[in-house]
Order: C-alpha cells, then sequence, then structure tokens
C-alpha cells in the first residue's frame, strides 16, 4: 500500500466537523479517536458521531479506540461505518476473537499499543490484523511530544512483519511532524496518524502532501 497519511481530527474544530474533514481531501485515511475516560483520561466522541461522519465523508475512515471494554462495544464501530477498527491490546480481554468479528462485519482490524507495552508477545498472533498501532506518546491528547524511544519498537514490529511475509500496515500516532516523521519512516512505520500537525497548519492539506513527501524520501 506504501505510505499513507491519516489526519487525525482530534485536533480539528469538533464544532465543524464535516467542513474540518473537507479540508482534507488528499488524506489517504481519516482517524477518529473514540476516548471514553476511562481508558485514558479524556473524553472525545462516540457512535453516533461516527455514524454522523460516515454520512458526511467518502474518506476511508479509521477509528481508533481509546475504550475500556473493546471486546463488547468495538463491532458497534464498524456497524456505524468504520473501515477499520482499531482496539487497545491493553484493554482487550480476548483480541483474536474482536479481531475476527471485526473481519466478519467487513471492517479492518488492527491492535494498538501503548508506548510501555512490548511488541514482542504479539509475534505469533500479527497474521489476524491488518494493522498494528504503536503509539509514540502516551494516548490521551493531541499536541505531545513525540517519544524517540519508541523507535526501535517500531523497527523490531518491521522486522517480525517482514519476517513473516505479512501485509500488516505498521502505523504510528503521536507527535508525528515535520520534524519526526522521515525517523519513523526510516523505522518501518507506513501509516502515520498527524492530528496538530495536520489541524495546526493553514492549509491542512498542503500539510498532508508535506508529510507524505517527507516520509517516502
Ligand atoms: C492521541 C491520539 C492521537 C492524536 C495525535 O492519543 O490517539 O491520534 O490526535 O495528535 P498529535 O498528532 O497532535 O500528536
Ligand atoms: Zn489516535
Amino acid at each position: 500500500m506504501g505510505i499513507q497519511i491519516a489526519p487525525s481530527i482530534l485536533s480539528a474544530d469538533f464544532a465543524n466537523l464535516e467542513s474540518e474533514i473537507a479540508r482534507i481531501p488528499n488524506a489517504d485515511l481519516v482517524h477518529v479517536d473514540v476516548m471514553d475516560n476511562h481508558f485514558v483520561p479524556n473524553l472525545t466522541l462516540g457512535l453516533p458521531v461516527v455514524a454522523a461522519i460516515r454520512e458526511r465523508t467518502g474518506l476511508t475512515m479509521d477509528c481508533h479506540l481509546m475504550i475500556e471494554d473493546p471486546d463488547r462495544w468495538a463491532p458497534a464501530y464498524a456497524e456505524a461505518g468504520a473501515d477499520s477498527v482499531t482496539f487497545h491490546a491493553e484493554a482487550a480481554a480476548a483480541p483474536i476473537r474482536l479481531a475476527r468479528e471485526l473481519h466478519r462485519q467487513g471492517a479492518r482490524a488492527g491492535i494498538g499499543l501503548k508506548p510501555a507495552t512490548p511488541v514482542e508477545p504479539f509475534e505469533d498472533t500479527l497474521a489476524e490484523f491488518d494493522m498494528l498501532l504503536i503509539m509514540t506518546v502516551e494516548p490521551g491528547f493531541g499536541g505531545q511530544e513525540f517519544l524517540d524511544l519508541c523507535l526501535p519498537k517500531i523497527r523490531r514490529a518491521r522486522d517480525m512483519v517482514s519476517r513473516a511475509g505479512l501485509d500488516v500496515w505498521i502505523q504510528i500516532d503521536g507527535g508525528v511532524s515535520k520534524a519526526t516523521i522521515e525517523r519513523c519512516a526510516e523505522a518501518g512505520a507506513d501509516v502515520f496518524v498527524a492530528g496538530s500537525a495536520v489541524y495546526g497548519a493553514d492549509d491542512a492539506a498542503a500539510a498532508v502532501d508535506e508529510l507524505r513527501h517527507l516520509a517516502a524520501s
């Protein structure tokens, strides 16, 4: 699939989501952060808003669930129109069963790891997922500083995926900007979530193109 840029609407104006999403027609994915105030200390949006976004954009919708009990809730996000649903390894009771359920619903399944969660325990289960999300900040807020300590994990994840001959996308999320994206691409990431770096720019679409160009260089 190659390099993909996924602007996160967490840094958009929540009162004007339709026009904010219209600012990024060149995005590969639109990244929607669902937070429940339990798994992370912040609350954003849920199923009704995801369903409303689905009605207003043709972009591929990538839902990142930072919620407790994804086993119970994640399938409903696929039903609400998410093309891809990522839940956290730290929160899921039965990640393989959940990934299979998401696939049955026609969605892609992603598994997310917080910065202190190692990737090695997931090596044998990677084939169950379409995407591995490696958080490069502690989840919960936009605009945080990129954690360089995550780079070796990205490298190890890329090695695992290549060794196994899998087509699992490696997504990174948190602190991705013009200053950090090249390091991440070099380490092996191929899907880049960027919130403040895109929505903080006057020309959001130009920021997407610039990030894509840097990641590919
Ligand atoms: C944070 C979210 C991210 C957030 C990234 O927990 O998962 O998607 O929007 O924001 P930036 O790119 O500003 O670090
Ligand atoms: Zn996210």
